[in-house]
């Protein structure tokens, strides 16, 4: 197959078949017969379909990029992680050498590096340490792909001109990142062997820097509400502190109690295996487990003396008060066992419920040891401290009564 130019100027393609019929005496060719024929159709065809197939590919290729953007942005991927995706890909895609991320700082009215891939030197965080504009994200330019080579160079930073020196790149190009109307930042390419941008490059740039925009305002999303989140945790931690202490004040003769039995309940359900993600709750749970008492009133709380029926019937309602406090907050809903249950007992005769065995929680079971144990053991009102040797006496004869046997024993154990 061969081709040539017709007089015309227009190039044929010809499939040229021949076979060797004549030699001279040396057995050098003297002639040869066959025939030409024009394949001009057929060729283009093929060329157009390796063209089509070419450009399909690429294609996919600037697709799975647009994805792998996508995936960033419903992944709920961290700030750093959004940008590394989008600099790999556009690296990757636009067949550039380096790239750099600006993020525009509204208070500041700057943008600043955020994230950048492919340079050798480190001018880049510096020139862009606190750019008050870059051309990209003029107004008018918003959205479009900025060439540096159509930019008057006036006023461009030293720094900035150092860079493209000293790490030879040859182009520049630029876009705004925009999120709903909204200026985000900049992508900056930087090319050191030169190309032809065409219409397809440019468009998949613009492409790609709208999905980049979304990326990152959504990463700045989450980002915000995940500080908003842990402000409102470390909140809610302090109320509860505030609140256990408040309980210690009132009633001094157990202060200090609290923190405790929260310490030893920590260490005692490490040692039972109680699954780590449960420690706050449990942690959360014993801070709480009195806070029902609260409602109880000083005459009761404060009596000297053994109570009566009636009093002692008033002091029980303490852990379905804690409850009906607490239900309604979500956050300590799976902290509710120790302060709701912990008057349970292991043979039934417990209160609010007279739950019996396994059907009282972990959590409560092993809390009610160590709150007897501390009671037991302070000055109380209406007794004063225990030895711990007839504590420790006492709970070994409820092991199976007021208590869970095997949490006795591992309470034995550590204590
Ligand atoms: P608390 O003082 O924190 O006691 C918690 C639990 O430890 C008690 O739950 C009980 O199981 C055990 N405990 C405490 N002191 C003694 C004791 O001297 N002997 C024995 N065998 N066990 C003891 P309980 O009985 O359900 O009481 C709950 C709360 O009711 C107590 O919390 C305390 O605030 C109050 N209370 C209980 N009995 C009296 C009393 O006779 N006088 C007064 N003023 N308050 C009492
Ligand atoms: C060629 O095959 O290069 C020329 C065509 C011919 O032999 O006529
Ligand atoms: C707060 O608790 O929300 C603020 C600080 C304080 O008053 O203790
Ligand atoms: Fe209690
Ligand atoms: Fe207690």
């Amino acid at each position: 197959e061969f081709r040539f130019k017709t007089a015309s100027g227009d190039w044929k393609w010809i499939l040229s078949t021949g076979k060797i019929v004549e030699w001279d005496d040396q057995g050098r060719p003297l002639r040869m017969l066959g025939t030409h024929t024009d394949i001009t159709e057929l060729k283009t065809a093929s060329l157009e379909i390796s063209r089509l197939l070419a450009e399909s590919q690429r294609r996919l290729e600037r697709i799975e990029t647009l994805r792998a953007i996508d995936v960033a942005i419903s992944s709920n991927y961290d700030l750093k992680q959004t940008l590394d995706v989008i600099l790999k890909e556009t690296i990757t895609h636009l067949q550039v050498d380096a790239a750099a991320v600006l993020l525009y700082h509204e208070e500041e009215q700057i943008f600043k590096h955020a994230d950048s891939l492919g340079f050798q030197t480190d001018y880049i965080q510096k020139t862009r340490e606190n750019q008050e504009g870059v051309v990209a994200a003029q107004h008018d330019k918003w959205g479009e792909v900025v060439d540096l080579a159509l930019v008057e160079p006036t006023g461009f930073d030293p720094l900035f001109v150092r860079m493209m020196q000293e790490e030879n790149f040859q182009q520049y190009y630029a876009i705004s990142l925009t999120s709903k109307g909204k200026l985000i930042g900049a992508l900056e390419l930087f090319i050191r062997q030169p190309f032809e941008v065409d219409d397809e490059w440019r468009n998949f740039f613009k492409t790609l820097a709208g999905q980049a925009g979304v990326a990152i305002e959504n990463a700045q999303l989450v980002n915000g509400l995940q500080i908003a989140n842990l402000e409102l945790l470390q909140a809610y931690d302090a109320t509860i502190a505030g609140w256990s202490m408040a309980m210690d004040f009132r009633d001094k003769e157990t202060e200090g109690h609290t923190q405790r039995v929260t310490e030893m309940t920590l260490a005692l359900a490490r040692l039972l295996g109680m699954p780590e993600d449960q420690m706050e709750h449990i942690r959360r749970g014993a801070l709480l487990h009195d806070i029902g008492k609260m409602g109880i009133p000083d005459a009761i709380l404060l009596k000297p003396g053994l109570l009566t029926d009636e009093e002692r019937a008033i002091m029980q309602t303490h852990p379905k008060m804690a409850y009906d406090m607490l239900k309604s907050i979500e956050f300590l809903r799976p902290a509710l066992e120790i302060p709701h249950l912990h008057h349970e007992k292991w043979d039934g005769t417990g209160y609010p419920y007279g739950l019996k065995g396994e059907e009282i929680p972990l959590p409560a079971r092993l809390f009610a040891v160590i709150d007897v144990f501390d009671a037991l053991t302070s000055d109380r009102p209406y007794r004063p401290a225990w030895p711990k040797e007839k504590t420790l006496a006492y709970l070994q004869e409820q092991s199976g009564k007021h208590f869970d046997p095997e949490v006795v024993k591992q309470f034995l154990s550590i204590i």
